[in-house]
């Protein structure tokens, strides 16, 4: 077995350093020299081209790296995308999907489409992605409207199924929708919100959960996977702390569905909602989804009564009369062509298997970190999140008093984070579509953009 090759500097930070990370895919694994076999430390990670080698053998042992064929390849300027915790890539099924959509179903069968199929698809399409992503039984699980939406509903539905109690429990480093949402429910209601403030290198504790809840909680709201830090939250030790004082647990799985595996039925978790178009990439805009558990359905009143929630909405009768099951929590017309993209994404997931991609996952952070501690930390940048395996959700905050500059530049160069106030840098490793090379060479440019600040 030979090493890689070296390069003139021994600093992979250097930016004078001759290889360019972003100009070519790296040095092409060859199986019989990268194969899972071959030990790590031959591997000399202090050059750019012993960096390179490195991921090109994770990518070689990945077992579903293959599948990244199946996303519609970027841009001529693409580099690295990490952000399919925003936005994920689009599958090469869903440009065809789209097409033949207006060609055999939109333009043919016309509004007869509505008997055919799209008027039961947020409950149908619910049971799918239910069943392959958050451990719910049918029956429980809705596609529709946005998750700003679907959260007002669903915290609104309980904080007035829970009549007497006063409080919300919450936490200052939740998503601002959740926190605003429920600002407007407590003064709807006349309830007051009792705010949670997590370490926000961490997130909310089981502990802390503890501390604030009692007799007269109604609710407690809370992200599964913070969107800042990527903590992941011991989602059924606070779901049953949150039961023994009677109240209910809505939890937000923006940041969870389709990477961690959930297991709303047996954590006994009452409601839920998330987003499709993160890492079920459904697209821009595509539709939440709501999890309702089956014992409290008929109890919750949703306060968006529009008709297509009401038992008979052709009837088209004078009053609103709640429908059956997950029906009722439905308000307007289902978003059909949103929900096609999604629909692929929930059967390349099948085809992995959510436990393989829990584990692509798992390495992809642990690389994140990894990298950090070889070409970033000697440049200020810190790691603002969990190290610890079972508290990691899909992505890595890094942060650097730079990155609100750095980060459109790393757009410019094909490398694509996202920023997060004060000056975090959010790695989102969408595990299907992302490769180990992809985030080696992108953090490979942000050390020599640091590196070339000082
Ligand atoms: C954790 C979390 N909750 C809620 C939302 C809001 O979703 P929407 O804008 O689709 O209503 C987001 C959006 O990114 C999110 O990340």
């Amino acid at each position: 077995m030979t090493t890689p090759p070296t390069t003139t500097s021994t600093d992979p930070t250097d930016p004078a350093h001759p290889t360019d990370p972003t100009a070519s895919a790296g040095p092409s694994p060859d199986p019989g020299r990268t194969g899972a076999t071959r030990p790590r430390e031959e591997t000399d990670t202090s050059t750019i081209d012993g960096i390179l080698a490195r991921a090109a053998e994770l990518d070689a042992r990945d077992p579903l790296a293959a599948l990244r064929d199946r996303f519609v390849p970027g841009d001529a300027e693409f580099v690295a995308y990490l952000d399919g915790n925003s936005l994920g890539r689009p599958l090469l099924a869903t440009r065809e999907r789209l097409a033949r959509f207006v060609d055999d179903v939109w333009a043919p069968r016309l509004i007869r489409g509505w008997d055919e199929g799209w008027m039961d698809s947020p409950t149908t399409l619910g049971d799918t992605l239910g069943r392959l992503t958050l451990g719910a039984a049918p029956g429980q699980t809705v596609v529709a409207d946005s998750t700003t939406v679907m959260l007002y509903k669903l915290a609104r539905a309980a904080v007035t199924a829970r009549p007497g109690r006063t409080e919300i429990v919450i936490d200052s480093e939740n998503f601002p929708t959740d926190r605003y949402v429920l600002e407007g429910i407590a003064a709807e209601t006349g309830t007051r919100l009792v705010w949670i403030d997590p370490d926000p290198l961490a997130g909310v504790t089981a502990e802390q959960v503890a501390a604030v809840t009692g007799p007269d909680t109604a609710l407690v709201v809370l992200s599964h996977v913070a969107f800042k830090s990527g903590y992941l939250a011991d989602a059924p030790a606070i779901t049953a702390i949150a039961h023994r004082h009677g109240a209910l647990v809505l939890w937000d799985l923006c940041h969870s569905a389709g990477v961690v595996p959930v297991e709303l039925d047996a954590w006994d978790v009452d409601l839920a909602v998330g987003c499709t178009y993160k890492y079920l990439n459904g697209g821009p805009g595509s539709p939440a989804f709501g999890y309702v558990a089956q014992r409290l359905q008929s109890e919750l009143r949703q306060p968006i009564q529009g008709w297509m929630g009401h038992a008979e909405p052709f009837t088209m009768g004078p009053g609103y009369t709640p429908g059956e099951g997950m029906r009722r929590f439905i308000s307007g017309t289902p978003p059909v062509v949103g929900m096609l993209a999604m629909r692929d994404m929930l059967e390349l997931i099948e085809e992995a298997g959510l436990d393989a991609v829990r584990t692509k996952s798992l390495a992809l952070t642990a690389y994140v970190l990894e990298l950090a501690e070889t070409l970033l930390t000697r440049h200020g940048v810190e790691v603002t999140g969990p190290r610890e395996p079972e508290r990691r959700g899909g992505h890595v905050m890094l942060s650097h008093p730079a990155f609100r500059e750095l980060v459109p530049r790393l757009w410019e160069r094909g490398v694509i984070p996202d920023f997060r106030p004060p000056q975090g840098m959010r790695v989102g490793l969408s595990p299907l579509s992302t490769s180990f090379t992809e985030v080696a060479r992108a953090l490979l440019v942000v050390a020599e953009m640091l590196g070339a600040r000082r």
